[in-house]
């Protein structure tokens, strides 16, 4: 069988805390995304989604780092303390990464063209007139109406829709196996949402390209992905087919991660939402760390951390579910 594309084991990443020291704001996390996949990866803010994705290429912010331990794996190769000239053929080529908010993504001083070219010129070699055809190419390929006059634009000319667009444009320019989406959606307008989203399960389906897409927003990944990884604390505690995930969810977390989401249809109840926020990463508590906020939590739950339940590929970290001798309730 063909390994994963994209295989995360035991991933650490260790953040510094105030008053010094260091602590693992993700903890452990295990995740892959096969060839033309696409996975999300969702829970509320400080859950470590950000970082899970910044440690694939090591784009890291300083005094933030990968835990010894831990190990990603871009076709069965190793980036865990892979020399940096490897990483940077990795970042872009082979991986890219488009951000919640496009205008950091693009240099405000260049034409939105030029560096779609610089990508073309470093990544494919590609110069002239077939580097100017391909940045029109891909304008076109992400939705973009008018593409040479948006090629000729700097990006503030751009509506914030454009500008995501244009950002998509930028990380295929390498021909990425893999694209890493954090949030892409989360500035702009419900509708433009929908459609960049479209567009993004549109580019995967028709260049096999596999997609990582990080949100809060169960929505968003259930319109979006194959299979969802939930993540609570720095570690995942349910992963599995999105359906099933969201037709049955296991942990007391996914369940009120979907209580909380707005009804677009059906009787119009408010969304209950669930008291508390996720605390800092030196504050995480011992045994389940969602016990403090669980309206189920067991003595259990306080003391020890639970076991993976549940049957492959549907599985939660929950001792609700546990039962001696293995297998979920
Ligand atoms: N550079 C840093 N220094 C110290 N702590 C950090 C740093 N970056 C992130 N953290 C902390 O690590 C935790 C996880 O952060 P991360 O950005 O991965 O969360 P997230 O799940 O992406 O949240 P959001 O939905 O808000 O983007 C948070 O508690 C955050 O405050
Ligand atoms: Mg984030």
């Amino acid at each position: 069988m063909r390994s994963p594309l994209l295989e995360i084991r035991n991933l650490g990443v260790e953040v510094p805390v105030p008053g010094g020291g260091a602590a693992a704001a993700v903890d452990g996390v295990d995740l892959s995304v096969a060839h033309g996949e696409r996975v999300g990866l969702v829970g509320e803010s400080g859950a470590g989604k950000s970082l899970t994705t910044l440690a694939l290429p090591n784009l890291l912010p300083p005094g933030v780092r990968i835990r010894p331990g831990s190990s990603v794996r871009l076709d069965g190769r190793e980036l865990v303390g892979a020399p940096t000239r490897d990483l940077r053929a990795v970042r872009g080529k082979r991986v890219a990464l488009v951000f919640q908010d496009p205008t950091h993504a693009l240099n405000p001083a260049l034409t939105v063209g030029s560096q779609i070219r610089e990508v073309l010129l470093v990544h494919r070699g590609l110069r002239g007139g077939e580097a100017r055809a391909e940045t029109l190419r891909l304008l076109s390929e992400v939705g973009l109406p008018d593409p040479a006059r948006t090629a000729a634009d700097p990006p503030h000319r751009l509506s914030g829709g454009m500008r995501q667009r244009a950002c998509i444009a930028l990380a295929l320019a390498g021909e990425p196996d893999l694209l890493v989406a954090d949030e892409p959606t989360t500035a702009l307008d419900v509708t433009v949402q929908a459609r960049i989203l479209d567009l993004l399960v549109h580019l995967s389906e028709a260049r096999g390209l596999a997609l990582l897409l990080v949100s809060h927003d169960l929505a968003v990944v259930s319109r979006t992905c194959h299979r969802v990884a939930v993540m609570y604390a720095g570690r995942v505690v349910e992963k599995g087919p999105v359906k099933a995930v969201l037709e049955r969810p296991l942990h007391p977390y996914t369940r009120a991660l979907l209580a909380a989401r707005p009804r677009l249809t059906g009787p119009r109840t408010l969304p209950a939402p669930i008291a508390g926020s996720i605390p800092a990463p030196s504050a995480w508590p011992t045994g389940c760390r969602f016990h403090p906020r669980c309206p189920d939590a067991l003595d259990r739950c306080r003391r020890e951390a639970p076991p993976w339940v549940g049957l492959s590929p549907h599985r939660a970290t929950c001792w609700l579910h546990w039962e001696p001798g293995g297998g979920a309730s």
